[in-house]
C-alpha cells in the first residue's frame, strides 16, 4: 500500500494517474505547509508531490524514514536538498517538457503583437484617442525570428514562427538538429544582426548573464524587437531601457526579471514600467490550464512508474535507470553505498538465501549505487530485513 501526499494545489490530473495505478491513498493539500506541519504531513508518507513553494531540506528529509520519491510539479528543484535526497535513496523528479508550448505561444504571440504596435494602439485607444494609422506596422510573413538558445522551448517557438511564415535563424552553443527549416548562425553577432525579432531561450547562471547588454543590443537590427521569456538574468535591463528609449528598439517583452515581486500585492520595480511600446508579464509563460494539467500528469506518471518498476528515467539527482519489464517472480531496489565490492555483497546476500537473479541493472552517480534486481526464489521479511541492515546498504524497496 503507497500513500501519496500532495501539496500545493497540484492539477487533479495527478491523483487521476495515481488512482488508475492503484495508489489509491492520496491526500492533497491546498498549499505549502509551515515546516512543523509540513513534517507531520510527510510521516508516513511513500511518495509526495510539491511545487515552488514547500522546501524539502535535509532535516525533513531524514525524518521521512518511509518516503520512496518526490514529484516536482514544476520545472525547478532547487527547493529540494537534491544530495540530501539522492544519501536518503530518494529520487527526485520534475517536469521539465510539460510547459514548452505554453511558453512558445506566448512568445510568437507577442512578435506579432510588438510587429503591428498593439501595446501602444491599445493604450491609445483607452486613452481616447482613434489613430489608424499604418506607420510602424508589419507582418510577420516574411520577417527574421533569431532564436537564442534552441532546446526545447527555442526549436518550439521556431516551429510555431515557420507555421506564421517567418524565416527562422539560431544562435545555441551546442550543434542542434534544426527544425523545418531554421537555419543555425555562425555567431551571436551574426544573430543579432540579422533578427527583426529576437527571442530568448537560454539558460540562466553565470553563463548567460547580461548576454544582451548594450553592446548586443547596438548590433541588433534598428527598430528590431527583443522578447525575454528565459530568464530575468540574461538582459541588461538599462541598456534596454536606453535602446527603446532612443527608439533603435521598436519594442519589447519580457516575462522575467533580475528581481521579481515575491507576492501578489508586490509591484515590479523596472525603468521599463509605463513605456506603451513594452509588454510586461508576472512570469507566466509557462503558466496554463493545459501545461499545469500535463504537469500534473507528467510528474505523477514518473513517480507511478518508480514506485511500479523501479525506473528512474528523467530523476534529476539520481542514478538513471529506463524502463524493462519485470522478469523475475520478485524486483528488489536496492540503494547503496558506491564502494568497490558492493555488487558483490549484494548478490553473496542474495544467494544466501536462496534468490537467484534473474536480470540485474546498475548504474552509480556520485556517492551512491542503484540496482534493481529482478530475482526468482522467496523474498521474505527475512531476506529484506538482512539487506535493509548491511552497511551498504542505503534503502532497499521490494516493488
Ligand atoms: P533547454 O535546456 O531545453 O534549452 C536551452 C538551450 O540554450 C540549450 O540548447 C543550450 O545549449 C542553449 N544555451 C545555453 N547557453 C547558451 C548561450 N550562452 N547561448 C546560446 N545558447 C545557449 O531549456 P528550455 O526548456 O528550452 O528552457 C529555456 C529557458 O526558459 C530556461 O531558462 C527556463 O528556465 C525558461 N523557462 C521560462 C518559463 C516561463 O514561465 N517564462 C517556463 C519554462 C522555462
Amino acid at each position: 500500500m503507497s500513500r501519496v501526499v500532495l501539496f500545493e494545489n497540484i492539477h487533479p490530473s495527478a491523483k487521476e494517474v495515481f488512482v488508475n495505478a492503484g495508489m489509491d491513498e492520496v491526500i492533497t493539500h491546498a498549499a505549502s505547509l509551515p515546516p512543523g506541519e509540513l513534517q507531520e504531513a510527510l510521516s508516513g508518507a511513500h511518495f509526495v508531490g510539491i511545487r515552488s513553494r514547500t522546501h524539502l531540506d535535509a532535516a525533513l528529509l531524514s525524518n521521512a524514514p518511509d518516503l520512496r520519491a518526490v514529484g516536482c510539479f514544476c520545472i525547478g528543484t532547487n527547493q529540494v536538498d537534491l544530495d540530501a535526497a539522492m544519501l536518503h535513496g530518494i529520487p527526485v523528479f520534475n517536469a521539465p517538457f510539460s510547459n514548452t508550448r505554453s511558453v512558445a505561444e506566448l512568445v510568437l504571440g507577442e512578435a506579432i503583437l510588438l510587429l503591428r504596435r498593439i501595446p501602444e494602439k491599445n493604450a491609445r485607444v483607452h486613452q481616447g484617442h482613434w489613430d489608424k494609422t499604418a506607420t510602424g506596422a508589419f507582418e510577420a510573413r516574411g520577417k527574421t525570428l533569431g532564436i537564442i538558445g534552441y532546446g526545447n522551448i527555442g526549436s518550439q517557438v521556431g516551429t510555431l514562427a515557420e507555421a506564421a511564415g517567418m524565416r527562422v535563424i539560431f544562435h545555441d552553443v551546442e550543434a542542434k538538429l534544426p527544425l523545418g527549416n531554421a537555419r543555425a548562425t555562425t555567431s551571436l553577432k551574426k544573430l543579432l544582426a540579422q533578427a527583426d525579432v529576437v527571442t530568448l531561450h537560454v539558460p540562466g547562471g553565470k553563463s548567460t548573464a547580461n548576454i544582451i547588454n548594450a553592446a548586443a543590443l547596438a548590433a541588433m537590427k534598428p527598430g528590431a524587437i527583443l522578447i525575454n521569456a528565459s530568464r530575468g538574468t540574461v538582459v541588461d535591463i538599462d541598456a534596454l531601457h536606453a535602446a527603446l528609449q532612443s527608439g533603435h528598439l521598436s519594442g519589447a517583452a519580457l516575462d522575467v526579471f533580475p528581481s521579481e515581486p515575491k507576492s501578489t500585492d508586490e509591484p515590479l520595480n523596472s525603468p521599463l514600467i509605463g513605456m506603451h511600446n513594452v509588454i510586461l508579464t508576472p512570469h507566466i509563460g509557462g503558466s496554463t490550464q493545459e501545461s499545469q494539467e500535463n504537469i500534473g500528469r507528467e510528474v505523477a506518471e514518473k513517480l507511478v512508474r518508480f514506485g511500479l518498476s523501479g525506473t528512474t528515467k528523467g530523476a534529476v539527482n539520481f542514478p538513471e535507470i529506463a524502463y524493462q519489464e519485470a522478469l523475475g517472480a520478485a524486483r528488489i531496489l536496492h540503494v547503496h553505498r558506491n564502494l568497490p565490492g558492493a555488487m558483490g555483497t549484494l548478490s553473496n546476500m542474495m544467494a544466501e538465501h536462496g534468490l537467484n537473479i534473474v536480470s540485474q541493472q546498475l548504474q552509480t552517480r556520485g556517492q551512491i549505487g542503484y540496482v534493481i534486481s529482478d530475482v526468482e526464489g522467496k523474498v521474505d521479511d527475512t531476506v529484506m530485513s538482512v539487506l535493509r541492515s548491511h552497511p551498504i546498504t542505503v534503502r532497499c524497496d521490494l516493488v
